[in-house]
């Protein structure tokens, strides 16, 4: 099987993170490359390049070879009918035009908040709420698309909700205090932090995530209503949302009130048993859980790359006699789970249930 992308919003830090993962998948071929009007018919190479000529590259591995010579499109101006499958890595405003001119014709995997908390739109985390998927036929239908919008949740929002999913299962969730400390890498190119900022510092807010990671947090563990949109989860979410000099790994400290009391050794084997039936996809981590019984772990640079930056790592996992639950510490990937793999694992999903398929 040889499915034909596009990645738009490719020259940034999601964008690069895509390209990386894309370069040798098995399923997926990326064909077009695309950016805004600045970019437009540079080749990548060049379109990276600063006015002093460094290369602003931000990834570990190398820029993959055979990307450096395409000439990036601008993106409205992609003719779908040649791909099978968009990804869009752009800011929200970007999301919000120009996904639906591609929707109309093909599926758009984004990692935008545009359309997520549309009633027509799932928020997938496969294994955890692959269930919302059931949302597409009716968006297809309500909006007379061929294709769909599928966007990923904000990256804070990854780790929590999936994290969140076990103890709902075994123990029921009341309500959820959580604190993160996000990665810069987070908060993209532009998004308002400075190296100034950062150095010998941490900065204790950032605009909007706190009600974005509130609101679809009870969206992913919510249900659905006739299968025609989420009702929320009944549970309070409420978060404190920081930034540190960290580059990546979002870290957040959660205080969780359950229905029935926790036992701690069981849910450390609910996570570790924990089964998304996904394994024999090309992205999926071997472990969507890894649970740390080393007290100094997760540490962001020592564990966010482990099982390809695909797991949600779980540290620090005891019993909470003031909210009544458990508190933990988490870590997981914002630009790989949180971002483009995650993105690209919603697509293979996608692909075995027959619901994203060659054009
Ligand atoms: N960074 C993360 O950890 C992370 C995690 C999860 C989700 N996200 C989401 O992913 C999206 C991208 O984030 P990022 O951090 O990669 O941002 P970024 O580094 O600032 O990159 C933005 C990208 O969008 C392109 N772009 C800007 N305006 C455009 C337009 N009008 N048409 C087409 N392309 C346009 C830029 O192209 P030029 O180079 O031509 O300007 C660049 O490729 C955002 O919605 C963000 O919320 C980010």
């Amino acid at each position: 099987m040889e499915l034909k992308v596009g990645v738009v919003g490719a020259t940034g830090i999601a964008g690069q993170q895509f390209l990386t993962a894309l370069d040798q998948h098995p399923w997926f071929k990326v064909e077009v490359l695309a950016s805004s009007p600045r970019s437009a018919g540079k080749t990548y190479e060049d379109a990276l390049k600063t006015q002093e000529g460094r290369i602003n590259w931000w990834q570990n591995e190398p820029i993959p070879k055979r990307f450096k010579s395409m000439v990036l499109k601008q993106a409205k101006d992609i003719d779908t009918s040649a791909l099978d499958l968009i990804f869009t890595a752009v800011e929200s405003d970007a999301a919000k035009e120009l996904e639906p001119i591609f929707a109309k014709d093909i599926p758009t995997i984004s990692t935008a908040s545009a359309y997520r908390m549309e009633d027509d739109v799932p928020l997938l985390i496969p294994g955890i709420n692959s269930e919302q998927m059931s949302l597409i036929a009716h968006q297809q239908e309500k909006r007379g698309w061929k294709g769909f919008i599928v966007p990923i949740p904000n990256c804070t929002t990854y780790g929590l909700a999936s994290s969140l999913a076990p103890i709902d299962r075994e123990y029921g969730v009341k309500g959820v205090i959580m604190t993160s400390l996000q990665a810069t890498s987070g908060a993209g190119r532009n998004g308002g932090v400075l190296s100034l900022d950062m150095i010998d510092n941490l900065v204790p807010y950032i605009p909007g995530e706190e009600a974005k990671v509130e609101k679809e947090t009870q969206k992913i563990l919510g249900s659905l209503g006739g299968g025609v949109s989420v009702t929320p989860a009944d549970f309070g979410v409420s978060c404190t949302c920081t930034r540190v000099p960290v580059t990546d790994g979002h870290t957040e400290t959660v205080f969780v009130a359950t229905e029935k009391p926790v036992d701690i050794e069981n849910l450390k084997k609910a996570y570790a048993d924990f089964n998304t039936g996904l394994k024999e996809l090309p992205s999926a981590p071997e472990s969507l859980f890894t649970v740390h019984e080393d007290p100094f772990h997760p540490q962001p640079r020592i564990d966010r790359d482990k099982d390809g930056g695909m797991s949600t790592h779980i540290g620090r996992m005891r019993i909470d006699n003031v909210m009544g639950g458990v508190k933990f510490v988490m870590l997981s990937h914002n630009t790989k789970a949180g971002a483009a793999k995650g993105a690209i694992l919603v697509a293979e999903e996608l692909v075995i249930k027959g619901i994203i398929r060659s054009n």
